[in-house]
């Protein structure tokens, strides 16, 4: 899973790809590597690390024809220059970028090999480049849809040849590809933000094109040629800075107010007239990550608010369960990027069995967004920082302003005010963390408990403290505490209570005082302080405003969220791009 970038174009197509790279280290950022062609020779430079490591190593201004790059994040092979890409074939050829995960990859080694091709690294990217260095065709977009032919799996691919013709051939299946042309230079990305203007084409699946500077012609999978249109609008990354905050993670926190009053314009505005005409039976919600997370929160508000018999379900488990659904089933996927490979192969299961498909994403122009017949967008804003703090809070809010627009005219209109509400206390609300995030830097484990709705703060808790902190944190259901998890309790651990929920929050300080009584530390995060009797039993005790109790949720997360971007620092972590993470997993 990766991000990549070709330029064709007289100017300085090194720095432009270059360039493009950082903007698509979300997708992958362990090494990364550049082809350049240069008078019909390849050449490549290659870097462990980022692409600001990569741009240290290239000489400035080669004058290159065309170049090819990559951001990796390695699926098969250690991270090491070898593995990054460009992947070279035997007699150097060819050149491959790759994004996805080619399934047959050992099959077409061991058939290569009995063929005499030398496999010089870890990858499965190299039977792309082996494939196309067999040199079948005379026509080499002939030799890329062949080789495609044989692959099995996911795959956006650039390849450049070692010719006089100034061409990149690509080609796609599963992982997105977009291309632009201006007709005197043109790219091949990842991501359309890597563009100069907002007019591209997305190539589809089993589609390919050769892209060279004057323009592109695209191809079907039995090599005709087929014309293609542009389309447009995308959010202009380029423009997005950290300000004056240090890193994005923190900046994204501090602008979830902002996405909770965009969020609630546009539901404000949307009609919802046909989604009430609905029959619903029962109510799947599906994402990954901390998208699943929003899911949990969303069914609970469907069982809630409009009595339906709602689940959800992590993308990776639903893509292969046996889920049963019909036509009365509404399917709600939630995904910050739409990219997400699970949440997009759970997503095509679905649309088989039912046409009540909602898509919630932050990305207009996403995969996801593209493919579900009725889309509503979290408006969160740009997210550049992988562990998802505003688009969370966004989610949580779309979801439950969804369930209340299902609700009815009037009660959408009483939830808008909720989230305003919700959005001013957020604005005003200042967490003084105090020794808490130094107490939890120095800890190697930490539990997380609560109940109902924080319960699943808890995780979402837990969640961003070990992305980013590398610590090992669990959530739990308050009450499982004493099935098991208090064997693990002794003097050092923490327990961090999330008790907002007012029916069970008695019940969660008598789970917290069975840690205590073994020994554990609290810290308590709740809508109330304890009474004056149980005070000196937490380390620290957090009072949340309050909001009505279906957003209270979104108080108690800004801590959390604030607690991990606290402790990562202190560990001397990058939090905006945490060791071996991503955040875009576009693959399985
Ligand atoms: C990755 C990211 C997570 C994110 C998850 C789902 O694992 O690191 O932060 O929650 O993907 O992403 P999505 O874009 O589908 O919401």
């Amino acid at each position: 899973m990766c991000g990549i970038v070709g330029v064709v174009s007289s100017e300085n197509c090194q720095h432009q790809v270059l360039e493009g790279l950082k903007k698509l280290q979300y997708r992958g950022y362990d090494s990364a590597g550049i082809c350049l062609k240069m008078g019909g020779e390849l050449v490549a430079f290659k870097a462990k690390g980022s692409v600001e490591d990569l741009e240290k190593k290239c000489p400035e201004n080669m004058e290159a024809a065309l170049a090819v790059g990559h951001t990796r994040w390695a699926t098969h092979g250690s991270v090491c220059e070898k593995n990054a890409h460009p992947i070279f074939s035997a007699n150097k050829h060819w050149a491959v970028v790759h994004n996805g995960i080619i399934e047959n990859f050992p099959q077409l080694q061991y058939d290569l090999a009995k063929e005499g091709v030398c496999f010089k690294t870890e990858t499965d990217t190299e039977v792309i480049s082996a494939l196309l260095a067999l040199d079948n065709f005379k026509d080499p977009i002939q030799n890329l849809i062949w080789a495609c032919g044989r692959l099995k799996g996911s795959y956006a691919i650039c390849a450049v040849q070692q010719s006089d013709q100034n061409q990149i051939l690509v080609a796609k299946k599963k992982s997105p590809l977009y291309i632009f042309s201006s007709g005197s230079e043109s790219m091949v990305a990842s991501d359309p933000v890597c563009f100069p203007e907002d007019q591209y084409y997305r190539l589809e699946d089993d589609e390919f094109a050769s892209v060279s500077q004057t323009g592109v012609i695209f191809y079907n999978k039995n090599g005709k040629r087929i014309v293609k249109e542009t389309q447009g609008a995308i959010t202009k990354q380029s423009q997005i800075s950290k300000g004056v905050f240090k890193h994005f993670m923190l900046k994204e926190i501090y602008e979830t107010p902002d996405g909770l009053n965009a969020l609630s314009e546009s539901f404000a505005n949307f009609d919802f007239s046909k989604m009430r005409k609905w029959w619903i039976g029962k109510v799947k919600l599906i994402g990954c990550g901390t998208a699943y997370h929003a899911c949990l929160m969303g069914a609970r508000y469907f069982k809630k608010h409009l009595g339906l018999d709602a689940e959800a379900v992590t993308a990776s488990e639903f893509r292969y369960d046996k889920v049963i659904l019909d036509t009365s089933t509404l399917c709600i996927f939630v995904s910050q990027s739409g990219e997400t490979a699970d949440t997009i192969a759970a997503a095509q299961k679905a649309l088989k069995h039912t046409k009540k498909i909602v898509a919630l994403t932050n990305v207009s122009y996403s995969t996801l967004s593209s493919m579900t017949p009725h889309v509503l967008s979290i408006c969160a804003g740009p997210e550049i920082a992988v562990a998802s703090t505003k688009a969370y809070s966004c989610q949580v809010a779309a979801l439950y302003l969804l369930v209340m627009a299902l609700k009815g005219e009037k009660e959408l209109k009483n939830a808008l005010k909720n989230v305003k509400k919700t959005s001013k206390l957020l604005e005003k609300f200042y967490v003084n963390l105090g020794r808490f995030a130094e107490d939890i830097s120095a800890c190697q484990h930490v539990f997380f408990i609560g109940r109902g709705s924080d319960y699943i703060t808890a995780l979402e808790g837990a969640l961003k403290l070990k992305e980013i902190s590398y610590i090992n944190c669990n959530a739990f259901p308050a009450g499982e505490l004493k099935h098991g998890v208090l064997t693990l309790i002794d003097h050092s651990t923490p327990v961090i209570v999330i008790a907002t929920e007012k029916q069970t929050s008695d019940k969660t300080m008598n789970s917290a005082f069975e840690a205590k009584a073994r020994g554990g530390k609290l810290y308590l995060i709740s809508s109330q302080m304890p009474n004056a009797a149980s005070l000196d039993k937490f380390e620290m005790c957090l009072t949340l405003p309050q909001t009505c109790p279906d957003l209270e949720c979104l108080l108690a997360t800004l801590p959390l969220q604030l607690l991990a971007y606290n402790v990562a620092v202190m560990r001397g972590n990058d939090p905006d791009k945490p060791r071996n993470l991503a955040k875009s997993v576009t693959v399985e």
